[in-house]
């Protein structure tokens, strides 16, 4: 069995990121990025924070827009339109999820999908349903960039995906199909998870649900994708995998900490880069 080593990958990633700013700044741009968010969830203002210190720590500028959660959508709606316009802002990322009474389809779809490093306007969606350039939600992205690094082609094998959430399950299905997988999507509706996990050769889990995926649901040598994050009242972080007893069945799986969750934070600032260098080339 080998651990899917997502810190490393991501490591290797964020130094050459950092490369990449210095050549951009040689050339009279600082890669922007800025980040909304809403109401004082502890997990989202956690993301966040690690999301403004990973930018500081490649030299990307960054901006984070801290809002109550009484604020109304018309605010959040200005401050979008003021980052679409700010020439020193690449990338506008609105920290999911928002409070009940926003409407988030109507604020993603503010963002210039230019600037939406995140992926989550349904312009960047269609683009990657259609197999085009566009930008690909960096947990997904992350995961198949892990995939690469270990030389694992997706390519007709049986993939099980399990969740369907627009930030998580459904973009990580598309990936796997471009990529030419055959692929199950499972849900809270799913009448017999395990019938469509014992059939997979990859199956990728991203629901909260604390030793979800279990021993008997994996066939010998598949390969396990945890992209859960749950803590446990100890304090301990773990995935929607039942770690231990997998580990021993399967031929490779990525561990929390230490797997997606770092390439998550990775690829947004790839994300962001990108979009530095497409809107300098435009300008
Ligand atoms: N909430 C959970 N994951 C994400 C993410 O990748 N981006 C944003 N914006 N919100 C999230």
């Amino acid at each position: 069995m080998t651990i899917l080593d997502g810190k490393k990958l991501s490591d290797k990633i964020r130094e050459n990121v950092k490369k990449e700013v210095i050549e951009l700044q040689k050339n009279g741009t600082t890669p922007g990025l800025a980040v909304v968010l809403v109401g004082n969830d502890p997990a989202s203002a956690a993301y966040v924070n690690m999301k403004s210190k990973a930018c500081k720590e490649a030299g990307i500028y960054s901006i984070a827009h801290e809002m109550p959660d009484t604020i109304s959508q018309e605010n959040i709606l200005e401050i979008i339109k003021m980052m679409n316009q700010n020439q020193n802002i690449d990338g506008i990322l609105v920290q999911l999820p928002l409070p009940k009474h926003i409407d988030t389809t109507a604020i993603l779809e503010a963002i210039d999908p230019n600037k939406d490093v995140d992926g989550f306007h349904p312009y960047n969606v269609g683009r990657v349903v259609a197999g085009l350039d566009g930008f690909i939600p960096a947990t997904p992205y992350g995961v198949m960039e892990l995939l690469k690094e270990y030389e694992i082609d997706p390519k007709g094998k049986n993939v099980c995906v399990v969740g369907a959430s627009n930030i998580v399950g459904k973009p990580m299905a598309t990936l796997l199909l471009n990529a030419n997988a055959t692929v199950d999507i499972c849900h809270i509706y799913t009448k017999d998870l395990k019938a469509h996990t014992l059939n997979a050769d990859i199956i990728c889990v991203g629901v909260g649900v604390v030793n979800l995926i279990k021993e008997d649901m994996v066939k010998d040598g598949a390969i396990i994708i945890d992209i859960g994050i749950n803590r446990l009242e100890s304090g301990k972080l773990v995935g929607d995998v039942d770690f231990e007893k997998v580990a021993s069945k399967c031929s490779y799986i990525t561990p929390v900490p230490g797997g997606v969750g770092p390439m998550t934070i990775a690829m947004l600032l790839e994300n962001t880069i990108k979009s530095a260098k497409n809107r300098k080339q435009k300008a």
